[in-house]
This record gives C-alpha cells, structure tokens and sequence, in this order.
C-alpha cells in the first residue's frame, strides 16, 4: 500500500546545488588517482551492483535487517542460501546499503533502510522497476539501437512501454509506486519554483498518481486541479488526493493526451510526459493539449534541462533510460522545448530552472 502521507522536505536549491558539485568533484579526484584499467573493472562491475540491489529488494532481505542480524540468521527465515546470500551483503558494503560487525552481523544503513517495504520513499519500487524484465530485456538491445535508431523497448517486446504496461498490470504497479516516489522527492521542489497562485485551475496531463498535483493545491489553497491520466492510475491518485485533503478541488479526468484533454483551462501542467518521446510525437501531444486551450493559457512544462554538451548533469543518464525504455524519449534542453513549443502553437515563455528540474512556460498564441 503506498504511503501518501510522506512529504519531503526540500533543502534549499543552493545546498542541492553544492552537494551535486561536491560529489562531482570527488568522484573527479577518485579517478586522477586510480588506473584506467581498474577504473574500467569498477565500471563494468556495476551491472553487480543493480543485480545485487534487485535480489536484495525481491527476497524481502532489508526487511530482515531491522537488528544487527547474521547473513545464517536472514537465510533461515527466507530459505536462503546461507554462503551465498553473506557474499551478496558483503558486497552490499561497498554500495553503503549495510555494515558488517566484528561478529559477523549486518545492519542496514540510512540507504539500506529506504529499501525496506515499508519505507515511504519507494526506493524498493524502483529498484523493482529498473531490474524488472520489461526494462532490463530493453537495455540489451543498446547495441542494435545504436546500429540502427531503433528503439530497444520496441525491438525487446514489439510494443511501447504504456502498451506493455497495459498488459503486464504487475509491472504498472510497480512503475507507478517507483514514479510515486520519486514524486515525492521533486514534488516539493516544483511546487516551490513556480508562483501556481497566479492560476486558477491546474489542468496535470499525464500527471500519474497526483502527487505533484496534491503538493501545489495544500500550498495554495485557492488553485483547483483536474488530473488527466489512464483510469488505472486514476484509481490509485483519488486514494492519494483523498488522504492529502485536496480531493474536493480535483477532477479526475481519465484519458488520452492522443485524443483530447478538458477544454477551457488557465494552466496545462506536464511534468515528465514529452521526455518519454520523440520530436513528432511531443509536437502531436502539445497540439491536443493546445486545442483545449484558450489563447493566453499556458502550457507548464516540467523537465530536466539537459544541454548538448553538458556532461555533468545527472540527466545525462536519464536521457539514456528515455531513448531505451521509452518511445525514443530523450532530455532537452531550453531551445530544444522553445522548438517544440513555437511548431505547436505556442510563444516560449518563462523558464524556472533549479537545479535538477526546470518549469516551461508556454503561452497559447
Ligand atoms: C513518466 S510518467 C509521469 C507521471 C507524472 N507526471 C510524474 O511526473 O510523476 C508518464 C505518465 O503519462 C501517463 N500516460 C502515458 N500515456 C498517456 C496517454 N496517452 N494519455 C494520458 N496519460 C498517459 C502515464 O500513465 C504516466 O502516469
């Protein structure tokens, strides 16, 4: 059962800022002093890491780490393999997830606690999705995309992800409560880099469980919302907006952004929907999306901003995850959305960028 009522608190933009240049900057250091070769090995190695944070997750094997506990101990309750299951925990030390004490027993750390069932945080749902078989068959088609464009989705399974998704309800669940999660880390800060007070009805297309949507309406008690998404996702997102007390002042508008979304609103909210395609098919969802809006209303895209030869950002990453797991998705950067935006009827507008996440506006013309 997810747990809505988990808000984040955001630090501020400056220490997210200092704490990604941080990282960076000892990740540089770490590399200056080690072999290209032994760098090489402890890149390649991490496919270890997914697959050990997979199994940790899919055998229940956090949930068992509540009290320093021995690998035996952890086995005889879930009918492990004692040996084999101490070497997975071992190395889970070197990911920060555990410690291992002088005799013999693990404790889970502040990261190895996320990965529990019932952390709010849903970490353990992504961690789900990113092993899922939907998402790992994808990725071993990185070298047939790259001899021939093609989608490795696509290519993996013969339909796209939503398709698939709509087929296989057991990994749209888990998408969801991962999405959810990660929801609920950038809700806080999107709901702090836009002035939402200055429209009246916020109309979130594509906007999942609503956790964003419920985050801006307790901070701005005047702004209504109607949420448009898949009537799967909708039944979990009234659970959700009931328990934030924001249900009265949302619609849910189950949906196609393909077909048409409600008319008539000031603010058309996409947090994460054009970073799943490709150039035509964002020109073709932003054209439905402005069919339903009067001239002056705004479309308020939410993406992270990822400029061409950027090699820092953490988008970089995610850019890959949207060409392989979604229909030839992609990051963008500032001009890239102006583009998008100007060939679907729309004057760019303002542009609210944090550190990890932008608002674009987008003025109907
Ligand atoms: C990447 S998720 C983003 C969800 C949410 N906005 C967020 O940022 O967490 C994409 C969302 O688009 C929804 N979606 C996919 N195809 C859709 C369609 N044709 N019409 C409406 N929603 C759709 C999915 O169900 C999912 O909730």
């Amino acid at each position: 059962m997810i747990r809505s009522n988990h808000r984040v608190k955001a630090p501020s933009h400056m220490i997210v800022r200092a704490a990604l240049g941080l990282h960076r900057l000892l990740e540089r250091l770490a590399r200056r002093v080690l072999t290209p070769e032994a760098l090489v090995f402890t890149e390649v190695v991490r496919l270890a890491r997914s697959e050990v944070l997979g199994a940790l997750v899919a055998l229940g094997v956090m949930d068992e780490l509540r009290r320093p506990t021995t690998a035996a101990e952890i086995a005889g309750r879930l009918g492990l393999d004692a040996d084999r299951l101490f070497r997975v925990l071992r190395a889970a030390t070197q990911m920060g997830l555990v410690t291992l004490d002088r005799r013999g027993r693990f404790t889970a750390t502040r990261i190895g606690r996320v990965l529990r069932s019932d952390h709010p945080s849903q970490s353990r749902e992504l961690v789900r999705y990113f092993t899922s078989r939907g998402n790992r068959d994808a990725w071993s088609f990185l070298t047939h995309t790259l001899r021939t464009g093609e989608n490795g989705f696509g290519k993996a399974h013969g339909t796209d992800v939503w398709t698939w998704f709509a087929e296989h309800p057991e990994e749209r669940e888990t998408f969801g409560r991962a999405l959810m999660g990660l929801e609920l880390g950038d809700a806080p800060f999107v709901a702090s880099l836009f002035p939402w007070a200055e429209v009246a009805v916020i109309c979130d297309v594509g906007g999942g469980c609503g956790v964003l949507l419920s985050e801006i309406l307790l901070r701005n008690p005047r702004v209504a919302g109607v949420l448009v998404d898949a009537p799967a996702v909708l039944a979990s997102a009234g659970q959700l907006l009931a328990r934030c007390d924001v249900i009265d002042r949302v619609t849910l508008a189950p949906g196609s952004f393909f077909e048409r979304v409600p008319p008539g609103h000031d603010a058309y909210l996409m947090k994460h929907i054009l970073h799943d395609w490709d150039d035509t098919t964002c020109t073709r969802i932003l054209g439905v999306v402005r069919q339903a809006m009067a001239p002056g209303a705004k479309a308020l895209l939410v993406e992270r901003l990822l400029d061409r030869h950027d090699t820092t950002s953490f988008a970089v990453l995610t850019d890959l995850q949207m060409m392989v797991a979604c229909a030839d998705g992609r990051e963008r950067s500032r001009e890239d959305f102006a583009t998008l935006l100007r060939n679907s009827g729309f004057r760019p507008g303002r542009v609210f960028a944090g550190p990890t996440i932008a608002v674009i506006e987008g003025v109907a013309i």
